[in-house]
């Protein structure tokens, strides 16, 4: 998206969200768990890689704004244990409860009175950090970290490929933008207004995943989205997510080969990641 996009999106966006509210449905949890992407092996890699250059046996992970998991339970295979902790009791629910070194918790990412300071080898968000007080949140990390440890914030925006395609998705956005807070923005600019507070972090933008959906794949994807939510609210005489499932239906029968209900979109995954420093 461009710089002029964004900043128009931003500037239509909603600066009287409560963050904290915005994953207390059940239905948008069970979407969110069910139809959110998951992210690649590569980008857990990437991280405990980073991490392992300073922190050879990787032990405590912390996942802030885990959500149901989809960014926590990529690293349990490099770490020892593995902490996802979410505002939302609804999202916690809906994570995992069978994974032996991972755990979650209801919290808050900038009150973590049950870690220990200076316990934790990497402290992470995906997908949430726009929604968290910045400050209080990289206080909470620098608490946490151990000398040496990583702080990484990640997550993804996403194209179709297809123009026709790519417009049904601008359209969409175009919709529902008055619903989002004005921090969404941060994440449709992939965090580049975000500094870390250590210096000579690494930002990547060169990791991706390409998948091709169906468009019950996308309206699912849909209502795990805050603004579907507060939108089909305020607009309870429209059957919302069956419009749009009819719309791209019959949008993607007209753009491919007969028989196939799939499009291509591609998954542009951001990664800002720094070292608390050893001394
Ligand atoms: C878009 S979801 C991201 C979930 C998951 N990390 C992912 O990558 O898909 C954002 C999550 O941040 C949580 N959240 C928002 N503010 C928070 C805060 N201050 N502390 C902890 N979690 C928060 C929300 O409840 C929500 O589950």
């Amino acid at each position: 998206m461009s710089a002029t996009d964004i900043d128009m999106a931003r500037s239509l966006m909603s600066d009287s969200v409560d963050k904290t509210k915005m994953y207390v449905s059940l239905d948008q949890s069970k979407a969110y768990s069910e139809f959110r992407p998951r992210y690649s092996e590569e980008l857990f890699k990437t991280i405990a890689d980073y991490c392992r250059e300073t922190m050879p046996d990787l032990g405590l992970a912390v996942d802030v704004g885990c959500g149901p998991g989809m960014s926590t339970l990529g690293f349990c295979k490099y770490f020892k244990k593995v902490i996802g902790i979410d505002v939302s009791e609804t999202q916690i629910a809906c994570a995992p409860k069978d994974v032996a070194n991972c755990e979650f918790k209801v919290g808050y990412s900038h009150q973590l009175p049950f870690i220990k300071s200076k316990s934790v080898d990497l402290f992470c968000s995906g997908e949430s950090f726009n929604l968290m007080p910045h400050k209080e949140t990289f206080d909470e990390a620098d608490r946490v970290l151990k000398p040496g440890g990583t702080l990484a914030l990640f997550g993804y925006t996403f194209k179709a490929t297809k123009p026709e395609i790519q417009t049904f998705f601008d359209q969409l956005l175009a919709k529902f933008v008055t619903y989002y807070p004005k921090e969404t923005a941060l994440i449709l600019n992939k965090l580049r207004d975000i500094t870390l507070p250590y210096s000579d972090y690494v930002r990547r933008e060169d990791l991706k995943s390409v998948k091709r959906i169906t468009p019950e794949d996308y309206i699912g994807f849909v209502k795990s989205l805050w603004a579907f939510v507060a939108y089909s609210k305020d607009h309870p005489e429209v059957d919302v997510a069956g419009e749009m499932q009819k719309e791209l239906e019959d949008l993607v029968a007209g753009v491919n080969e007969a028989g196939d209900r799939t499009f291509e979109v591609v998954w542009e995954l951001f990664i800002l990641m720094g070292r608390k420093p050893k001394n």
